[in-house]
């Protein structure tokens, strides 16, 4: 009996393993529509599906993002420069892109382009401090993606969002996670929507890496600076402990953030050229050992650990 059960459980794993390991013909072929390609993952991946062979359109917000990136690989990329949350700016970066890859559709779109907002309690923040993340991680997103839709119909290409785990648990705190919650969300039902166009949909949630979202004297500086900034008021209730202490938990997080950021490239790599691509890709251990799991406890386990770290409000009443 357990034989059996022992049998078809790896047979399962081996069919799992196989499935997998199928890559699409021809991807050379194949166009990819990358946004963010200044640094970090979308610089990454740019660089590794045009070693690939594919042909990638990277969108970089700064010119010197796209210099860079031209410099270091072959006609075979181009780049444009785009601020996803500038709508004009988008509609003539994807009348381009219509441009270029002609009738047979764009394959790919990589929804890569984030930015972190302040990294700082909800309670220092005003709503347009939030709105701006929104706009270019939630916004910016979907209007890429819906401006973008008939040209990957077209080709019954892919689409691969970068979310992060913040989307499950609020591990950095402010407008960041809200946005990425967000675009989880929004997976679900248009991924449904979008299969009966042969159109598959990937959501990629990384744990903690170190991208250029999380240079630390850059991130140190904005919590400092919206320290600085807040009320007399709020300044007290919080106290000088807690900014302190906050600063280090800073700190330690972007110290135990993993240098492997390859580990989230390949799952987008995967995304995009896999015969089968899964639905949902987590990248690095502390995401799939530690974050996922983690998500699916009930709330209060999850407040109680996150409690544990978070520092506590000098007029706070416990
Ligand atoms: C790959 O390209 C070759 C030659 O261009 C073509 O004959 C073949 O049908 C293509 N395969 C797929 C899966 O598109
Ligand atoms: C987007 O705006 C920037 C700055 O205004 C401009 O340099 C760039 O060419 C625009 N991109 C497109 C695709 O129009
Ligand atoms: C985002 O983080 C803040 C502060 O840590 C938290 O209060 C909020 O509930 C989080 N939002 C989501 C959608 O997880
Ligand atoms: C990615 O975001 C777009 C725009 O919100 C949405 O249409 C799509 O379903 C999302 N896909 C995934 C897998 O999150
Ligand atoms: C993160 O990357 C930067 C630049 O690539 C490097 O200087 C830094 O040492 C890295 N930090 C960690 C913790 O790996």
């Amino acid at each position: 009996m357990w034989l059996l059960v022992l049998m078809l459980l790896g047979l399962l794993f081996v069919y799992r393993w196989y499935r997998q390991s199928q890559i699409l013909e021809n991807i050379s072929d194949k166009y990819v529509f990358i946004t963010g390609c200044d640094t970090g993952f979308g610089n990454l991946l740019a660089k590794q599906l045009h070693k690939r062979g594919m042909k990638v359109l990277a969108a970089c917000l700064t010119e010197k993002g796209a210099e860079n990136l031209k410099k270091e690989t072959s006609s075979r990329l181009q780049t444009i420069i785009l601020d996803v949350s500038d709508g004009k700016n988008v509609s003539s970066a994807v009348e381009w892109v219509s441009s270029v890859v002609g009738d047979r559709g764009l394959w790919g779109l990589v929804n890569n382009a984030g930015i972190p907002g302040d990294m700082v309690p909800l309670g220092w923040l005003k709503t347009n401090d939030i709105l701006k993340v929104l706009n270019v991680n939630l916004l910016g997103l979907i209007d890429v993606t819906l401006t973008l839709l008939p040209l990957i119909r077209k080709a019954q290409g892919r689409i691969v969002n970068v979310s992060s785990i913040c989307g499950r648990l609020p591990i950095i705190p402010g407008g960041h996670n809200i946005s990425k919650y967000g675009v989880e969300v929004f997976s679900d039902s248009l991924r449904r929507e979008l299969n009966d166009f042969g159109v598959k949909v990937s959501i990629v949630e990384p744990g903690a890496f170190n991208t250029s979202l999380s240079v630390l004297p850059f991130i140190k500086k904005s919590v400092e600076d919206k320290w600085q900034m807040l009320p007399t008021e709020t300044k007290r209730i919080y106290g000088e402990q807690y900014f302190k202490k906050y600063l280090q938990n800073m700190d330690n997080m972007v110290k135990s953030s993993s240098p492997r950021n390859y580990l989230v490239t390949n799952c987008m790599e995967h995304a995009l050229t896999a015969c089968y691509p899964w639905t949902r890709y987590s990248a690095g251990l502390d995401a799939k050992l530690y974050y996922i799991p983690l998500s699916y406890f009930p709330t209060f386990v999850i407040d109680y650990l996150a409690s544990l770290k978070t520092p506590k409000p000098a007029q706070g009443t416990k």
